[in-house]
């Protein structure tokens, strides 16, 4: 499903980030990508949602060529990747709901799917009962679990989460993994970036280690190695 053919790729004249990166991830797998910072982990989740382009090699997403992506086709890229972050990225000033509903307004949805999708996708993370209230009125682990509500209302076949348990002590760094798991059982492919060791080898899946922009180990049952 996700394909990277040696990919390269610079920021300015002397960085040099991904320095020939083959990757392939099926449908419907759960991978760990770790690695030191600098390693080159967010420009690798940058270029899958098509933020940044590579300077050479290739990148296809379900047999689409998203290597030369024009600015127009990016949205449509956006609504099959679901993607959430260390820092949540939620608006303050929007209820939990309507944080969610704007996803879904800024791509044309319409009102009568959003009032279907919005209650459906809080329900998924268990925050139902809290639609009306604002970030700043809630904890870091639910901020964590709106964001991912908010990554599924396209119903993406691929969430990318790059350090979504970097705020968050464990108890709700593993609710959000188990989450995470969760929707994977409902074949989303899920790519999580993460420093956590203990999450890493609980989790036994596949683990991509990568150093100075190259991937140094990939193994299907990996630990944390670095
Ligand atoms: N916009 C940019 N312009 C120039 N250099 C950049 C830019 N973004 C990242 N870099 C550099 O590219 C390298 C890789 O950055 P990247 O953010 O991909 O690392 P990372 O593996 O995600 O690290 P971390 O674990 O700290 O998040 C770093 O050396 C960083 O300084
Ligand atoms: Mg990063």
């Amino acid at each position: 499903m996700i394909h990277l053919k040696n990919v390269y790729k610079t920021y300015g004249r002397y960085s040099k980030v991904l320095q020939g990166i083959n990757l392939d991830i099926k449908p419907g797998e759960f991978v760990s990508i770790v690695g030191q910072s600098g390693a080159g982990k967010t420009t690798l989740v940058k270029i899958l949602i098509g933020e940044e382009r590579v300077d050479d090699g290739s990148v296809t997403i379900g047999g689409w060529d998203i290597t030369r992506l024009s600015r127009r086709e990016v949205p449509f890229l956006r609504r099959q990747i679901g993607v959430i972050f260390q820092d949540f990225k939620l608006l303050p000033r929007k209820t939990l709901a309507e944080n969610i509903a704007f996803a879904l307004e800024v791509s044309g949805g319409t009102n009568s799917k959003i009032k279907r999708i919005v209650p459906s996708v809080l329900k998924i993370v268990g925050l139902e009962d809290k639609a009306n209230r604002y970030p700043g009125e809630i904890s870091g682990g639910e901020a964590q679990r709106v964001a991912i509500a908010r990554a599924l209302v396209h119903q993406p076949k691929i969430l990318l989460a790059d350090e979504p348990t970097g705020n968050l002590d464990t108890i709700n760094a593993d609710e959000i993994i188990d989450l995470l798991l969760r929707i994977n059982r409902f074949g989303t492919t899920i790519i999580l970036v993460t420093h956590n060791r203990e999450i890493v080898n609980r989790l036994n899946r596949r683990v991509v280690a990568m150093e100075h922009g190259s991937i140094i180990s990939d193994q299907a049952h990996g630990k944390y190695i670095l």
